[in-house]
């Protein structure tokens, strides 16, 4: 069986391996659906990506995957993190983090959140004029000067889905470029912050090149405009991530990314006399291809394609329904068959859409068989829900071939957590 550039999964008696623990095995003590994750893949997409920017710091976006086990890890790579949230900036923390390599961004914060980013001392990507003002004032209240830096909305248009796609004009995020430098005047002007960086994102899943080249020429006109017109020296250009992975085919590589945006980053700092950081935020990279989500096959049905009804659905892997993504996927008790059925993989939800595989070529599937869904580390827990009354799955953590729990099993009293009926109704 081919994995691609998947190192870490292999093929023993019939069986698929990751981080050298047998699947089945691990359905067998921790039970389906599950969610698997590869600690050896994780530091080593983490030190491919870190060797590739050398001089850069990298925060990981924790939206991809907040799993504390999975933010550990990435402390102890020497990762910073991007987080969008309160919940993710406490997690962040907890998993050891330092505050002074965490980015809070957001295109909507609370006052609390505010609060929370001055006490806790991180810096925050200001996404408005307005926001920044807000910032101003609680920062000023509790006497602290908050690191700021802007997000920019550079319109570069990637050729990724539209929903992930944020770099365009008409997207929510960010402040449009020509709007950019009176918000840094006005900044200066301002107690409680201090501008000290510039940031972007112009979306995710991107596998051409040129629009982080483009984006990058964008942002150093910026910094070029910050330097000459309001005399200012920034420590830091953060410009997000968004390389894509291959779920299928092919995809640019961490070094292609560096040759591309690299070249335009040092010649226009050097030309402007100025050393500022590059900071990058991957998160797709880092966790994607790590992970594994393993169903198991309740029903197989002739009818209009041939059905695999398995335990997990868009409740556990949203990306195929939300995104129309391709996700591969493998009968992971199965891998020394000939692939010769075709089969739509369908979840157990209430919805014409709960689909997380359409028309793939498998060995024949019966009841009991163990589907492997690839690549899920990324964007698929952590879009988890508890739609249709479903628990969400257990998450286990392989190193060298042993596994350790790192979520459990949602029960009943998880679903119903925090509910209650109103006496009167008793
Ligand atoms: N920085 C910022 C400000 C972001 O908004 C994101 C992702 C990242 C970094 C990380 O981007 P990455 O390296 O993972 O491409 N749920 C979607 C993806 C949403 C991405 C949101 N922002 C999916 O499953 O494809």
């Amino acid at each position: 069986m081919n994995f691609g550039t998947r190192d870490h999964l292999d093929e023993k008696n019939g069986h698929l391996t990751i981080g050298g623990a047998d699947v089945i095995d691990l359905t067998q003590e921790y039970g389906t659906p599950l969610y698997v994750i590869d600690e050896g893949r994780i530091r080593s997409n983490y030190r491919r990506f870190a060797a590739a920017f050398p001089d850069a710091d990298i925060y990981y976006a924790a939206k991809a995957n907040g799993n504390l086990a999975v933010l550990r890890v990435l402390a102890q790579e020497g990762a910073g993190a991007d987080v969008f949230s309160d919940g993710e900036l406490y997690a962040a923390l907890l998993a050891g983090i330092l505050p002074d390599r965490i980015l809070f961004n957001g295109n909507s914060k609370t006052d609390a959140e505010l609060r929370m980013a001055c006490e806790t001392g991180v810096r925050v990507s200001v996404d408005s004029l307005e926001e920044l003002k807000n910032l101003s004032r609680i920062a000023s209240e509790d006497n602290k000067e908050v690191e700021i830096a802007f997000r920019v909305n550079p319109d570069v248009s990637p050729a990724t889905h539209p929903k992930i796609a944020t770099g365009l004009a008409q997207s929510k995020f960010g402040i449009p470029h020509d709007k950019v430098l009176a918000c840094y005047e006005e900044a200066l002007s301002l107690e409680g912050v201090r501008p000290v960086g510039i940031h972007c994102h112009i979306g995710s899943q991107i596998l051409e090149l040129s629009p982080f080249a483009e984006m990058m020429i964008r942002m150093m006109d910026l910094v070029e405009g910050l330097k000459n017109k309001l005399k200012l020296e920034l420590d830091f250009v953060d410009i997000g991530s968004g390389l894509g992975i291959p779920y299928t085919g092919t995809a640019p590589t961490p070094i292609d990314l560096a040759n591309t945006v690299l070249p335009i980053f040092f010649e226009r700092a050097s030309a402007l006399g100025i050393r500022p950081k590059l900071v990058l935020e991957p998160g797709r990279y880092i966790v994607g291809d790590t992970s594994l989500l393993l169903c198991t096959v309740n029903t197989v049905k002739e009818a209009y394609s041939t059905f695999v009804g398995v335990d997990a659905g868009f409740n556990l892997l949203l990306r195929p329904t939300m995104y129309d993504s391709y996700h591969e996927v493998i009968v992971a008790n199965k891998l020394d068959k000939t692939s010769d059925h075709t089969y739509t993989i369908a979840g157990p939800i209430c919805e014409s859409g709960d689909i997380l595989a359409r028309d793939r070529r498998l060995p024949r599937v019966e009841k009991g068989d163990l589907i492997a869904v690839l690549d899920t580390g990324a964007y698929g827990f952590a879009m988890s829900s508890q739609y249709n009354g479903r628990t969400r799955a257990s998450e286990v953590l392989v190193n060298e071939g042993e596994a350790e729990l790192i979520r459990a099993r949602e029960s009943y009293g998880d679903l119903l957590m925090g509910q209650n009926i109103p006496p009167r109704l008793l």
